[in-house]
């Protein structure tokens, strides 16, 4: 399918996709947000795609934020729909796709962009990336789940001084506090995504797919964790990949997993 406001790249098993509005810093718009669903849903289905690494153009944003233009004008039921459609279609859709999503942080990741690279799986960031969510300052709080992913990410403390107090913090402040896993020079961003991508790429998508799963039920209020991963791990003793890999072990080779 062709995009407007994204473009996307496979590099082997690979699929990276570009959130490309750098005259708006890469701001979420609605299209975006529905081109990115489209994207992210053609991934999740093409079984020669293991992981997808999401970016944004330019050298200055991974993405500015919801795009104010758009909800300026919003009345209090429009702003509820804003916000839960947006988590639906993008934000939990991300974090429950069951193929790993890493976010490669090049620049601004302010408001719904740091929401965005929250619901990715895996965050690395260029050492010029700046991180805040900034939606107090404009009379709002976060609405695409910013409020539950920060403190899981960075604890109740920092998570409500960034909140309440609408600043940015350095690449490097995010890496301490854990918000991203590691920070490199932005020339060397997307090599660094890609070789994480490669190497999770050799191991059984059918397990990552049950991990993902498993990880995200221990924050689910809804689920109990342990019981879930007890679960999930019984069930990957069914797959074509379990049988692989552990084939492989005691043949003294390397596997060759299906994903199934
Ligand atoms: N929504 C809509 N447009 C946005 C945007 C957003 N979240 N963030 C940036 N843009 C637009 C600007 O309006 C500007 O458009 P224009 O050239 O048509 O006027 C363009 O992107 C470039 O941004 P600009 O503000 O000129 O860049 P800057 O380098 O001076 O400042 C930021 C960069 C990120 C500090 C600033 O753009 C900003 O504060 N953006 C909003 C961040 C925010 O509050 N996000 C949370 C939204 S809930």
């Amino acid at each position: 399918m062709s995009f407007s406001n994204i473009q996307t790249e496979d590099r082997g098993s690979v699929r990276i996709i570009t959130i490309n509005r750098p005259e708006k810093l890469n701001a979420l718009n609605k299209a975006t947000i529905q081109e990115l669903h489209t994207a992210f849903n053609e991934a999740g289905s093409d079984k020669n795609i293991r992981v997808i690494i999401l970016t944004g153009s330019g050298e200055k944003a991974f993405v500015a934020g919801a795009d104010i233009s758009e909800f300026a004008h919003f009345n209090a039921e429009e702003g509820k729909m804003l916000a839960g459609e947006g988590q639906r279609m993008l934000f939990d859709y991300v974090e429950e796709l069951e193929k790993p999503v890493i976010a490669a942080v090049n620049g601004f990741a302010l408001g719904g962009g740091l929401e965005l690279a929250m619901s990715c799986h895996i965050r690395i960031a260029s050492d010029n990336a700046k991180m805040g969510l900034p939606e107090v300052s404009l009379g709002v709080i976060p609405g695409y789940g910013g409020t539950q992913r920060l403190p899981r990410l960075i604890g109740k403390g920092r998570a409500s001084q960034l909140i309440f107090s609408a600043e940015m913090i350095s690449a490097a402040q995010a890496e301490q506090w854990g918000l991203v896993n590691k920070t490199v020079p932005q020339a060397e961003l997307l090599n660094e995504a890609m070789q994480l991508a490669e190497k999770i790429s050799r191991n059984s998508p059918a397990a990552i797919a049950h991990a993902i799963r498993s990880v995200n039920a221990g924050f689910a209020a809804s689920k109990d964790g342990f019981g879930y991963e007890i679960a999930q791990f019984g069930s990957t003793f069914a797959t074509n990949d379990f049988k692989e890999g552990t084939t492989a072990f005691l043949e003294k080779r390397k596997p060759n997993f299906s994903g199934e």
